[in-house]
């Protein structure tokens, strides 16, 4: 395949950015979009000229390292991560623009790559969970109806990719942070600190000045690991709870 790339270059956080365009040929339909990158990167890097930095790191979508907007969708057409999309979902002469994640608490680093540390001190105000030292104690001694250890399991599998707080038009972390309130609040061990977690999450959250939710839907829509909307309902239900019992 032969195509055009269109692709958001920075030098730094501080500098101007803009669109470059790019011509590739050679792309195989096997690549996956990551390898297409370090094709083009290759070639620049033969001409003397500068790569393209983009993030990547299991390139198995497992780490949620990689994050990109691909023709002004989060992860690019299909619903995976950046480093799942295979170029066979793309045509010979298609052209792409390849952006970073646009939102204000992802502050561009270079190129392609964004700091998404906000999230991380979203999930350091959610505090601990109180666990008895000694040695693991015995699974059946703690039991976890199944629906909940289900829920609780599905809610796990985010990979704090950012791709939900891209693509909401408010720039919310809603649904992050519902996978993360879920997940512990579900199961037996997550319930001492329940709801002290989600009142210092939230507060994090608003702090670092992602949006609110307002229902829209695009998050689970690009959400690569299918994180349902109804774990904003848990936030919100949760949340309801603390505030009423003065946490
Ligand atoms: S909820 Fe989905 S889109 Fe958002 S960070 Fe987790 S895996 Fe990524
Ligand atoms: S590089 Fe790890 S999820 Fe894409």
């Amino acid at each position: 395949m032969n195509l055009t790339l269109k692709i958001w270059r920075q030098a730094s956080s501080s500098a101007p950015g803009g669109i470059h365009t790019y011509q590739l040929g050679g792309v195989s339909e096997d690549m996956s979009f990551l390898e297409m990158l370090d094709l083009l990167n290759e070639e620049l890097v033969t001409k003397g000229e500068e790569p393209v930095a983009f993030d990547s790191d299991c390139r198995e979508g497992i780490c949620g390292m990689c994050s990109l907007m691909i023709n002004g969708q989060a992860h690019g057409p299909e619903v995976t991560t950046t480093c799942q999309l295979h170029m066979r979902s793309f045509k010979d002469g298609d052209t792409i623009t390849i952006e970073p994640w646009r939102a204000s608490t992802f502050p561009v680093i270079k190129d392609l790559i964004v700091d998404r540390s906000a999230f991380d001190r979203i999930i350091q105000s959610g505090g601990y969970i109180s666990a008895n030292t000694g040695s693991a104690p015995e699974a059946n001694s703690v039991p976890a109806p199944r629906d909940k250890a289900m829920h609780a399991f599905n809610a796990a599998t985010c990979i704090g990719c950012g791709a939900c707080v891209a693509a909401c038009p408010n720039g919310s972390a809603s649904l992050f942070m519902g996978a993360k309130i879920t997940h512990l609040g579900d199961l037996p061990q997550g319930q001492p600190e329940r709801y002290s977690r989600v009142v210092g999450m939230v507060a994090q959250h608003d702090h670092e000045g992602f949006g609110g939710c307002t229902n829209i839907g695009e998050c689970t829509a690009a959400c690569p690991k299918g994180i349902p909307l109804d774990v904003i309902s848990q936030l919100n239900k949760d949340l309801r709870t603390a505030m009423v019992h003065g946490f």
